[in-house]
């Protein structure tokens, strides 16, 4: 008699990642430093909650990245995070949330909230109904910039200027200097020269120089900036997640891909954390440090 078959031995099941806790920390990551801009909001705004902070800074700028590398950065960081714990991840980048949140959204198993250039409160409050929008070429380029543009766009006129010079500025720790002066005065002026009444600060590095551009252009142009909107997306993702802290938080975690020296003396002079900086090696295809 042929012997019966054997039953087939069981696939191996990979192991389901661990549900998120409420007590674990957020991740927060940006291509560097500008990121800080919207972790002083999100603290402000949910002060029972821990982050993990991340800068990208050995990559930064993303603005002149294409969308492949910008994408695996998201992806690698993001599961980076998720791996050591993050229950949700904020993408405090609009161009890394412009050029890859859609992809990043699908493969990562933790709630996801991005930042996008403030186009919507800007059209809202503007009387002139001229805008200036102040942010990276590759969000300016990008499908989801020019899908902002149409559905919130309304009868608005868009001046809008890629921030070349201003994210290595940051990097390098000058938020006001004469040369950045006169750099921000040559990408305003067009602008107001153009009727703009309100400036859109579409990169977390930008708000960095509200008091240079304060300085510059007094109050003929109102600035949107979205670090607060971001705050309180975020606090609805969590609450929807049942994903609330119990409280209290841990310090904030800083790491960065360089040697963090900037983030540690920006994350200082900004947020008043006197914190060490940790610095992490973060894989990816095309990355040097892959
Ligand atoms: N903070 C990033 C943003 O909001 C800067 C991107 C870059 O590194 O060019 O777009």
């Amino acid at each position: 008699m042929p012997a019966a078959p054997e039953p087939a031995a069981p696939k191996p099941v990979a192991p389901e990642p661990a549900a998120p806790k409420p007590a674990a920390p957020i991740g927060i990551f940006d291509s560097g430093l500008g990121g800080l801009s919207v972790l002083r909001a999100v603290r402000a705004h949910l002060p029972d909650e821990s982050f993990v902070y991340v800068a990208d800074s050995r990559h930064a700028p993303y603005g002149p990245r294409d969308q492949a590398f910008i994408t695996e950065r998201t992806l690698a960081i993001g599961e980076w995070l998720a791996q050591r714990g993050a229950k949700a991840l904020v993408v405090a980048c609009n161009t890394a949330t412009a050029q890859s949140i859609a992809v990043v959204r699908e493969r990562l198993a933790i709630p996801l909230v991005g930042v996008e250039p403030g186009i919507k409160p800007a059209v809202q409050q503007s009387a002139s109904r001229a805008i200036g929008v102040l942010a990276t070429q590759a969000t300016l380029a990008s499908a989801r910039f020019q899908s902002l543009l149409d559905r919130y766009g309304d009868d608005c006129r868009f001046v809008c200027q890629p921030g070349h010079g201003l994210v290595e500025a940051v990097e390098s720790g000058d938020t006001g200097s004469a040369a950045l002066r006169a750099l921000l005065t040559r990408y305003l002026e067009p602008m107001l020269d153009a009727g703009a009444d309100t400036l859109v600060l579409g990169c977390t590095h930008y708000p960095f120089f509200a008091a240079a551009i304060r300085e510059l252009v007094g109050d003929r142009l109102a600035i949107v900036d979205t670090s607060d909107a971001i705050a309180r997306q975020l606090s609805r993702v969590l609450d929807a997640s049942g994903l609330r802290a119990p409280g209290p938080a841990a310090p904030p975690r800083l790491c960065s891909t360089s040697d963090g020296r900037q983030l540690r003396a920006l994350a200082s002079a900004l947020l008043g954390l006197d914190a060490p900086v940790e610095s992490v090696t973060i894989s990816s295809p095309h990355t040097a440090d892959a």
